[in-house]
């Protein structure tokens, strides 16, 4: 087994060579990512376990969601880089607007605990189809992690999801732009 921390484009290899394992992609980038998944054996084997304890983290989340308004529960749960996992549930306010949406507790979690660089975000509901980030959660999450991956699993097990987080905010505004004045 690799040791944790591991450097963010490491892991960001890692997460690419998962995304193309599990995507509808060319069978060239299918060879790419079938060769580098067995040169970095321990590597990816340590991704891949990584993905399911975000999974799993996540499930127990939507368990403790605080969501009577829309009875729609949502748990996540986020790798940070040096391999820690934080979870998030949907917290909801009888003042509609000031609910809080799973990623973005995760996150504030996260920070909370001094971790800044994430690698992978693992979003779980009891719909039938995944959820897909909405979009004030996408672009707190790109201040943090612009080559985020997203993968997002229904709670009755069917095939996850999985985005880059950049696919779901192209054209992002960035903190660039206010250093920039
Ligand atoms: N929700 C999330 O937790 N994450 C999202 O990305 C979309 C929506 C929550 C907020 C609210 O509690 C419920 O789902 C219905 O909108």
């Amino acid at each position: 087994m690799p040791s944790l921390p591991l450097h963010e484009q490491t892991w960001y290899a890692a997460a690419r060579a998962y995304y193309l394992l599990h995507s509808s992609v060319s069978p060239c980038d299918q060879e790419e990512a079938q060769r580098w998944s067995q040169t970095h054996r321990s590597l990816y084997d340590t991704f891949i376990t990584c993905v399911e304890e975000a999974h799993r983290l996540a499930s127990a989340a939507l368990h403790y969601a605080w969501a009577p308004y829309s009875r729609f529960p949502v748990g996540a749960a986020l790798l940070a880089t040096d391999g820690s996992l934080w979870q998030g549930c949907n917290v909801e306010c009888s003042s509609f607007g000031l609910t809080l949406c799973a990623e973005r507790v995760a996150l504030g979690h996260a920070i909370t605990h001094g971790r800044r660089e994430f690698v992978f975000l693992a979003l779980v509901t009891d719909t039938e189809t995944p959820l897909t980030p909405c979009g004030a959660c996408r672009q707190i999450l790109y201040d943090f992690a612009p080559t985020l991956l997203i993968s997002s699993q229904g709670a009755r097990g069917q095939r996850r999801a999985l985005w880059w987080l950049d696919e779901l905010l192209p054209s992002p505004f960035s903190g660039k732009e206010i250093w920039k004045r």
